[in-house]
C-alpha cells in the first residue's frame, strides 16, 4: 500500500462500480432522495418567483384580497420547502451511510482473509486510519456528489428560469460571469483537496505512532524513549497541522472571496435595475424576484465549488479501497481443492516435508533449503536448531500460511497445495511462539479452540494445561477479560491458556512453537506431562530450545540455515558429536552451571 498521491481528477470508474456493487441496494432509496431533491429545486425557484406577483398586487396594485393570501403562500412554499429537504437529507445521509458501511464490512471481511505475507505488509495503526478516512471521504462523496449533480444543479436551472423570466437581458449578464466564478472555486477547491490528502498522510503516520508506542509501551519506558516519542509526535503533528491550515485557508478564503464576488453582482444589478426602472422597463416586482433568484443561487453556487473536491478526494479514496479489495491472495485453495482426509483411527497424520525450499519475498534468501524429512504418523519430531534456523518457517509451511517456493509438504500422502485450508487447518492444533489472547474472556479465548466447547470441557483442558489454578485465582475466574485491554498475564500463564486452547481443539495434528518456553520447571513438567497424554495418537512436531524437553522425540531433526543438518533420536545424535551433540553440550553446561550464563 503506497501513500495516496494528490487527487484531482474525477475517476468515473470507482463511481460505476460503487453503483453496480454497493449502491444498488439503495436504488428506492436513491430515488426517493432524487424526488424529493427536484421538489427542493422547484420549491426554492417558485420562492424567488412567487415575490413577483406579491410585490406587484401588494405595493403596486395594493389588492387588499392579497394581503392575507400571498404571504400565506410564501409562508406554506417555504415550510413545505423545509419538510422536503429534512426527507432529502436524512434519505442521502441513510443512502451514504449505507454504502459505505457496506463497503467497509466487504473491506473487513477481505482483509481478514488476507493470507500472512499481505498482513504481514501493513501496518494496522495505518490500515485502520486508512479504513477510517477513506470512508469518509467515499461517504462525503456519494452524499455530496448527489446533492451537487440533482439539488443544486436544478435549483441553478429553476433560478435561472426565474431570472430570464424576470429581465433576460441582465440575466444573460450575469451568467456570462459564471464561468469565471467556476473557475475560481475550482482552483480554491484543488488547493484544499491538495491539503487534504497530505494531511490524511500525515494522519497516517500518527496513527502508526501511536500505535507504536502503546505496543512497544514497555521498551518505550524501559529504554526513556518518552521524550523522542513526544518529539516525533510532535512533528508529526505540526506537518498534519500545516496541512490542515493550508486546506482551511482555501476553505475560508472561499466564503469572503465568493462573497465580494456576489457584491459585485448584487451592485451591478442594482445599478442595471435602477436604471431600467427609471426609464421605465423594469418594475420593482420584477428587480426583488431578480435579486432574490441570485440570491438564492449563491447557495447552490457555494455547495457546488465543493462539488468537484468532494468528487475527485471520493473517487480516489473508492479506488484505494478497492484495490484492497482486489489484491490477491498468493496463497488459494485450488480450484478442485479437496478436503484433507485423514484415517478415522489411529494411525493418521503423517507429515513428509519432500525437499521443501522457501523464500518469504522472491528475492531473499531462502529460509527453507532442500528440507526433507518425515513425521511418522502419531509419533513425536523435535525440530531444533539455532535461532533463524528456519524452524517456525516449518510449520508455517505445515499450515499453509504461505506455500512451498518449490518441492511438496504432503499429510497422509496429500499434497497440501491440493487439499481445502479449511479442512488443513480443522484438523491441526498451533501453539504460537509468542502465544496472542484477544480482548474477550479466558473462557473465550480457551473456547476458540473449539467452537462450541463446553464451560466443562474448556475447564478440563485449562486443567490439562495447568492453568486451572491461575485462572481461579483471577478477579473473576474465567470470566475475566484478558488481552489488549484487559488483566494482564505473565508469558507463562499465556503459554497456558494458548496450550489449553490447543488442548481443546482435539486435532490429529499438533504443532507446538517454544510452547513451553516461558514456564517455569515445575509448570513445564506439569504441562509437559499433560501434553504427552494430549501427544498420544497425535502427530505432534515441537519446537524447542530446551533441548531437554525434546529427548523424548521420537525423532529429532536438526536445522541449520534453512537446512537438515541431521536427523536421528537424541542418543543416536548424541553418539554423532554434531551440531546436536554441541547445542546440547552448551546448554548442559549452561544449566549446570547458571552462573556461567548470567556472565556472559
Ligand atoms: N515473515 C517473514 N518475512 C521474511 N522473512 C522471515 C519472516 N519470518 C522469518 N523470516 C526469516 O526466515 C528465517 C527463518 O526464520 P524462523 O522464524 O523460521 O526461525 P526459527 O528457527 O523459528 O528461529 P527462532 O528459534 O529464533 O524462533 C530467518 O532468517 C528470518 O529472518
Ligand atoms: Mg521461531
Amino acid at each position: 500500500m503506497s501513500g495516496p498521491k494528490p487527487q484531482r481528477k474525477i475517476l468515473v470508474g470507482p463511481y460505476l462500480r460503487l453503483a453496480r456493487e454497493f449502491a444498488l441496494p439503495y436504488r428506492v432509496l436513491i430515488g426517493l432522495a432524487a424526488v424529493l431533491m427536484i421538489a427542493e429545486a422547484a420549491l426554492q425557484g417558485l420562492l424567488a418567483y412567487l415575490l413577483d406577483p406579491a410585490i406587484k398586487s401588494l405595493f403596486i396594485v395594493k389588492d387588499p384580497t392579497m394581503l392575507f393570501i400571498l404571504p400565506l403562500a410564501l409562508l406554506g412554499v417555504m415550510v413545505v420547502k423545509a419538510g422536503v429537504s429534512y426527507g432529502s437529507n436524512v434519505s442521502l445521509a441513510r443512502v451514504g451511510q449505507g454504502v459505505v458501511t457496506d463497503l467497509q464490512a466487504a473491506m473487513f471481511a477481505k482483509v481478514t482473509r488476507y493470507d500472512l505475507s499481505q498482513l504481514n505488509a501493513m501496518h494496522s495503526g495505518q490500515l485502520a486510519a486508512r479504513f477510517l478516512n477513506d470512508a469518509g471521504l467515499v461517504r462525503e462523496s456519494v452524499t455530496k456528489g448527489m446533492q451537487g449533480a440533482v439539488r443544486d444543479a436544478l435549483t441553478l436551472v429553476a433560478l435561472g428560469v426565474v431570472m430570464f423570466y424576470e429581465d433576460w437581458g441582465l440575466a444573460l449578464v450575469i451568467t456570462a460571469a459564471l464561468p469565471a466564478v467556476a473557475l475560481y472555486t475550482l482552483n480554491l477547491g484543488n488547493k484544499s483537496s491538495k491539503a487534504a490528502t497530505k494531511s490524511m498522510v500525515s494522519t497516517g503516520d500518527l496513527a502508526i505512532h501511536l500505535s507504536e508506542i502503546l505496543d512497544g509501551r514497555r521498551v518505550v519506558k524501559a529504554y526513556r524513549m518518552e521524550d523522542r516519542a513526544i518529539a516525533r509526535a510532535g512533528q508529526i503533528l505540526a506537518e498534519r497541522m500545516k496541512h490542515l491550515m493550508k486546506g482551511a485557508q482555501a476553505r475560508a478564503a472561499a466564503t469572503p472571496s465568493a462573497e465580494a464576488l456576489a457584491g459585485v453582482g448584487v451592485a451591478a444589478v442594482v445599478f442595471y435595475a435602477a436604471y431600467q426602472g427609471m426609464h421605465g422597463t423594469m418594475g420593482v416586482n420584477n428587480f426583488t424576484s431578480f435579486l432574490a433568484a441570485m440570491m438564492f443561487s449563491y447557495q447552490s453556487i457555494r455547495n457546488l465549488s465543493n462539488f468537484y473536491t468532494a468528487m475527485s478526494e471520493g473517487s480516489a479514496a473508492a479506488a484505494r479501497s478497492f484495490e484492497l479489495l482486489d489484491a490477491q491472495t498468493a496463497v488459494n485453495d485450488a480450484i478442485d481443492a479437496r478436503p484433507l482426509v485423514l484415517a478415522p483411527t489411529p494411525p493418521r497424520g503423517a507429515i513428509r516435508f519432500a525437499d521443501v525450499t522457501f523464500e518469504y519475498a522472491a528475492d531473499s534468501n531462502a529460509a527453507l533449503r532442500g528440507v526433507t524429512f518425515d513425521v511418522p504418523p502419531g509419533k513425536m519430531v523435535a525440530l531444533v536448531g539455532p535461532s533463524g534456523a528456519g524452524k517456525s518457517t516449518a510449520l508455517n509451511l505445515i499450515l499453509r500460511f504461505y506455500d512451498v517456493t518449490s518441492g511438496a509438504i504432503e499429510i497422509d500422502g496429500q499434497d497440501l497445495r491440493g487439499v481445502t485450508m479449511a479442512s488443513l487447518r480443522e484438523q491441526t492444533a498451533l501453539v504460537t511462539q509468542e502465544p496472542f489472547l484477544f480482548d474477550d474472556t479466558i473462557s473465550a479465548n480457551i473456547g476458540c479452540g473449539r467452537p462450541g466447547a463446553s464451560q466443562m470441557e474448556i475447564e478440563g483442558a485449562a486443567r490439562a494445561a495447568a492453568a486451572h489454578d491461575f485462572i481461579m485465582r483471577l478477579p473473576h475466574g474465567y470470566d475475566t477479560v484478558t488481552g489488549e485491554a484487559g488483566v494482564r498475564l505473565s508469558g507463562g500463564q499465556r503459554q497456558r491458556i494458548a496450550i489449553a486452547r490447543a488442548m481443546l481443539r482435539d486435532a490429529p495434528i499438533l504443532l507446538l512453537d517454544e510452547a513451553t518456553s516461558s514456564l517455569d520447571t515445575e509448570s513445564e513438567r506439569a504441562v509437559q506431562a499433560a501434553l504427552a497424554l494430549l501427544m498420544k495418537d497425535r502427530t505432534t512436531l515441537v519446537i524447542a530450545h530446551r533441548l531437554s524437553t525434546v529427548a523424548g522425540a521420537d525423532r529429532i531433526v536438526v536445522l541449520d540455515h534453512g537446512r537438515v543438518v541431521e536427523q536421528g533420536t537424541h542418543g543416536e545424535l548424541l553418539a554423532r558429536g554434531g551440531l546436536y551433540a554441541r547445542l546440547y553440550r552448551t546448554q548442559f553446561v549452561d544449566e549446570a552451571e547458571p552462573q556461567a550464563a548470567v556472565a556472559e
